[in-house]
């Protein structure tokens, strides 16, 4: 089956258990807060009833697309997410970029929990991307091209849309939230950087580093959907912290942070600007 046939067939397998088309896609990272929690007339999907839809093998991992209202928005949320570093391949772990499009889908707004190479950084920030580094050497818009889908050579100069920008940072205005903004680069792990790596990421122009979040922005914008990220620092990056990196301690301040950022995403869909 062509690519497109077989989102196609994931689309209207989704399109027939729900009664309103989402508009937004959300993918939270790790620990995020449970956005899912204030959403109303929920749906839940698990990705495995899905056909076509890539099931994460890592075991405990919630798989759920739930859909559902968050004031006049309908919501796509990704309970659990795909990494490269598991073994997918780039077009496996944007698969669900495709099918929100396909749904409607024309904002997506992602998190994620990652290192910190600015030295103005510290655990516990929130930093909004301005740009991206593709440092995994791959993506996933590699192979044949669906003209239905885009266009053969995007454009990349925006890879996070300065109207959503705008609105977030509105938005944390009016909430009081502090928040930096900066560079995110993608190392695909799922080894902790070196300490040597991190001095090329920080030479190269990273004030941040993680394992997620670039494949997805860059679906999204082949696709046409504006998108928004919002990282949080949960760690200061090898060579830039005493002892050493740890998943509890990642999940731990992610956490501490998910309820801040929560309601900055929930400020950010329901307000009208
Ligand atoms: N590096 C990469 N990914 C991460 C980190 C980090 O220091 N912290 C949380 N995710």
């Amino acid at each position: 089956m062509e690519f497109y046939d077989k989102v196609k067939a994931s689309a209207d397998f989704i399109s027939k258990r729900i009664k309103e088309s989402p508009t937004v896609g959300v993918i939270l990272g790790s620990g995020l807060g449970d956005l899912v929690d204030i959403m109303e007339e929920k749906e839940v999907i698990p990705y495995r009833e899905i056909p076509g839809f890539p099931v994460s093998k890592v075991q405990g991992h919630a798989g759920n697309l739930v859909i559902g209202r968050l004031g006049k928005e309908v919501l796509m949320v990704m309970q659990g997410r795909f990494h490269y570093y598991e073994g997918f391949s780039m077009k496996e772990l944007t698969y669900p970029v495709f099918v929100m499009k396909l749904l409607g889908v024309d904002k997506l707004i992602v998190t994620n929990a990652c290192g910190g190479i600015n030295r103005g950084f510290k655990p516990g920030d929130l930093m909004l991307i301005t740009d991206f580094i593709n440092t995994a050497w791959s993506n996933p818009l590699i192979g044949d091209n669906d003209e239905r889908f885009g266009v053969r050579f995007p454009d990349m100069s925006e890879p996070y849309s300065s109207e959503l920008r705008e609105r977030a940072v509105k938005a944390a205005k009016r909430l009081s939230i502090d928040f930096k903004e900066g560079v995110y680069a993608i190392h695909q792990g799922p080894y902790y950087e070196t300490a040597a790596e991190i001095r090329m990421y920080d030479r190269i122009g990273a004030d941040a580093v993680g394992m997620s979040t670039v494949p997805e922005t860059i679906a999204a914008n082949y696709l046409g959907i504006k998108t928004l990220a919002i990282a949080c620092i949960t760690n200061m990056a090898t060579g830039l912290r005493e002892g050493k990196h740890s998943h509890e301690e990642v999940l731990r301040i992610a956490e501490e942070s998910g309820e801040r950022l929560l309601k900055w995403v929930k400020e950010i869909l329901v307000s009208e600007n």
